[in-house]
């Protein structure tokens, strides 16, 4: 039987993770602890079997919270909790550096007086920087740090918590770096989600900048599987970059969204760019491809496919989170009324 203490997990990856979870093992028990902040959404929960995953509304800035959930027996806690958003994090850091490194702190203090046998910190290729366009270079595991954003910046503190826990304390961790993922259940403040949103009510797609920013794109369920590989197989204090060799201009992203759903290009609409914005991020994903046997199952057209069509057989999803307090974030990032029916 193991015994997952899982963060974040009413959010996009968090929940995808823990559906993998009680696919993968018949006998696990989840702890889902999340705070439900405006991208945790309990929806995305719907239908999990009670007695196999048991649901927690906390924070985990909230250290007698984190005790009072995390038992004894705990085998994993794996740490998705984040604000995650670089365009707000842009507006305002505060809430980044309290969860994203004050949390993280938290959870690993509780990881050893709880003795937690791992601890998985869920991180991002944003914490390498940004690459030259047109360049052959990659993001590896010994990439040196270079955050750009407060999202990066708080990202990459939070990894060397992890990192100084594992020195210091001997706690057993393990890192991922992801890129950007795609898939259902995204919350649609970021690009693809937002994109084919958008381009489904005819609204149009914002491009910020010159659009040819690139991106490397990964459909959610296989970077949920490299988590799985990384948390079963991963060494100690090692850190995995986890990618799909998917360079993606977001200009091409729109293009391949508007081609799939037969609307005219001319709902491209070409933006502000984005303070500080990457140009470029590629990742090197054969550390984790040799180490843990690793590969993604999705082809950039098999995930897409699956992605367009999960987020038109879910319109009432899609309504309900673009009806919250999403419109006014939209109003006051694009300056225009985002369309719900
Ligand atoms: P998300 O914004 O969809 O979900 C974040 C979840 O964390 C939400 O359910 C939210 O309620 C919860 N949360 C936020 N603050 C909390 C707090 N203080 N206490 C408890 N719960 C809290 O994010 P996501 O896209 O699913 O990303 C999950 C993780 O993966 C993050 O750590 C992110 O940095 C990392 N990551 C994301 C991507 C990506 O492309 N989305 C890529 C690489 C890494
Ligand atoms: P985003 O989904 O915010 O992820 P990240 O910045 O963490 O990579 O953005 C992906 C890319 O799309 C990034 O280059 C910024 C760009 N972008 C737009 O062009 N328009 C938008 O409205 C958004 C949200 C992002």
């Amino acid at each position: 039987m193991k015994t997952f203490f899982v963060t974040g997990g009413a959010g996009f990856i968090g929940s995808a993770f823990v559906r993998l979870l009680l696919e993968e093992y018949d006998d696990c028990r989840i702890v889902n602890y999340d705070a439900l902040t405006y991208a945790g959404n309990p929806d995305n929960l719907a239908g999990l079997n009670p007695d196999r995953h048991r649901f927690v509304c906390a924070d985990i800035t909230d250290p007698e919270a984190v005790l009072a959930n995390l038992d004894e027996n705990t085998d994993v806690i794996v740490n998705f909790a984040a604000e995650s958003h670089v365009d707000r994090s842009i507006n305002s850091a505060a809430e980044f550096l309290q969860t994203n490194i004050a949390g993280t702190q938290v959870l690993l203090d509780a990881a050893r007086a709880r003795g937690v046998k791992r601890f998985v910190q869920i991180s991002t290729d944003e914490v390498m920087g940004s690459l030259p366009e047109d360049d052959d270079k990659f993001f590896t595991e010994a990439s040196p740090f270079a955050p750009n954003s407060p999202y990066a910046a708080s990202k990459a503190a939070a990894e060397h918590l992890v990192r100084a826990a594992h020195h210091t304390f001997g706690l057993d961790t393990v890192v991922t770096r992801c890129g950007n993922n795609y898939g259902p259940r995204q919350f649609p403040e970021k690009f693809l989600p937002l994109a084919l949103a958008n381009a489904m009510k005819d609204d149009s797609i914002p491009i910020y900048g010159d659009g040819r920013n690139v991106r490397d794109w990964i459909y959610v369920e296989d970077h949920c599987r490299a988590i799985l590989a990384a948390l079963e197989k991963g060494r100690a204090g090692a850190v995995y970059n986890i990618g799909a060799r998917n360079e993606r201009r977001n200009i091409e992203v729109a293009e391949a969204l508007l081609d799939a759903l037969g609307k005219p290009r001319s709902l491209i609409k070409f933006v502000k760019d984005r303070l500080g914005h990457d140009r470029r991020y590629a990742i090197d994903p054969s550390l984790a491809e040799t180490e843990l046997g690793w590969r993604p199952r999705e082809t950039w057209a098999t995930g897409l496919e699956k992605t367009i069509n999960w987020y038109r057989e879910n319109g009432p999803w899609i309504e309900k989170v673009r009806n919250l307090a999403y419109r006014d974030y939209y109003k006051a990032q694009y300056g225009t009324e985002v369309t719900v029916d």
